[in-house]
């Protein structure tokens, strides 16, 4: 039986998303004939009437590449709609306008591929009754629900590219070398690049740091003739006692935006030490270019499947990644649980026994 379905991207855009909707219609297409409609920017497509059908020309060549065909945003949530009345903002919520929409494009299946916020939106959507199936995606791998995220592995090598760039730079200018690494309330693209990059020290939010532990890796570094160091800090770490560091505070429509801890660090530590000290915010880099060989298979995996499901008839689902397979979890259950570092895991573990300082003692 054709099928007409839907495919949209919401939150920050990752690497391998375009892997996903290559998947998507590809699937939908050769193995089912069926149609696509890709809807723009998130929700706010559906709401603002900007879909566009997609076929195989749409997505060729594409695999390769960032970003989103479809384009993005982290503001379009249909439970707290902006617009403008009798020429006044206004927050207001449109889910019942959006379910009509999805009803009136006779959509048989949507596909929202996001992280935690766009897919809490597609949770309510489906328990009123839209027919969702979800993918996740984020660089910052923090939901508990799959193993792994795509998007994460291209984030996590970016971030060791630089500080392997910053490791000569910061030898030869005997400098104390800070890198800001994205992830908000999670660790992993700062402890797993800090490892892989051959950090001295790692900040991670899991485990509220002390300045005079720095200090002491950075003096006996010293000690050893080692002039230099480098320090990986997540943007959601902050020193004991203290709330993370944030650019921008939460409104009604939009998270809090995490920021700033970096330059903090590098600050203080230049003052106590004495040692020249610089800062690197890696930002929106560690989001861009095209996905590592291997987010842009888990992205493939998970947009085959996603099409899998709605011609088998289960929505309410989330694709997910374990134990190396590709399986599928109730949206509702996905949702609920982070997956942050554990401070007593095997990888902070490892970090103690190279003699990197995660900031604790
Ligand atoms: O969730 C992905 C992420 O890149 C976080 O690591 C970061 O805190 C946030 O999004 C940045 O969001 P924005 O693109 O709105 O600046």
């Amino acid at each position: 039986m054709s099928k007409r379905v839907g495919v949209l991207t919401g939150g920050g855009d990752c690497p391998g998303l375009n892997a996903v909707i290559r998947a998507i219609v590809k699937t939908s297409k050769l193995e089912h004939g069926w149609e696509v409609i890709g809807i723009e920017d998130g929700f706010e497509g559906l709401l603002n009437d900007r879909t566009r059908p997609l076929g195989l020309a749409d997505v060729s060549g594409i695999l390769t590449m960032g970003g989103t065909i479809l384009g993005t945003t982290n503001r379009g949530n249909p439970f707290k709609w902006r617009a403008i009345r009798d020429g006044k903002p206004v927050v207001y919520d449109a889910s019942e306008e959006t379910l009509e929409v999805i009803k009136d494009l006779g959509l048989d299946g949507l596909i929202v591929i996001g992280g935690d916020g766009t897919l809490s939106i597609a949770n309510e959507l489906h328990k009123r009754g839209a027919p969702i199936v979800a993918v996740p995606k984020t660089i910052d791998n923090d939901l508990a629900a799959t193993e792994i995220t795509f998007g994460f592995a291209t984030a996590r090598q970016t971030a060791t590219e630089a500080i392997d760039k910053l490791h000569t730079t910061a030898e030869s200018h005997h400098r104390v070398m800070i890198v800001e690494v994205m992830g908000r309330d999670a660790g992993w693209i700062a402890l797993e690049s800090g490892l892989a990059g051959g950090a001295d020290a790692i900040l991670i939010p899991e485990i509220p740091f002390r300045y005079e532990a720095l200090i002491d890796m950075i003096e006996r570094r010293r000690e050893h003739g080692r002039h230099f160091s480098i320090v990986v800090v997540a943007e959601g770490a902050a020193p004991a006692g203290r709330r993370p560091v944030y650019q921008l505070s939460a409104d009604e429509t939009e998270p809090p935006r995490l920021g700033g801890i970096g330059m903090i660090v590098a600050e203080k530590l230049q003052m106590i030490t004495k040692v020249e000290t610089r800062c690197t915010v890696l930002g929106h880099i560690q989001r861009g270019g095209g996905p590592t060989p291997s987010d842009r298979l888990l992205a493939t995996r998970f947009g085959v499947r996603a099409v899998e499901l709605i011609a088998a008839g289960r929505l309410g689902l989330m694709v997910a990644l374990r134990d190396g397979m590709i399986v599928d979890a109730p949206l509702a259950e996905a949702v609920e649980m982070q997956k942050l570092v554990d401070p007593e895991g095997e990888l902070v573990q490892v970090a103690r026994a190279l003699g990197i300082s995660v900031g604790d003692r």
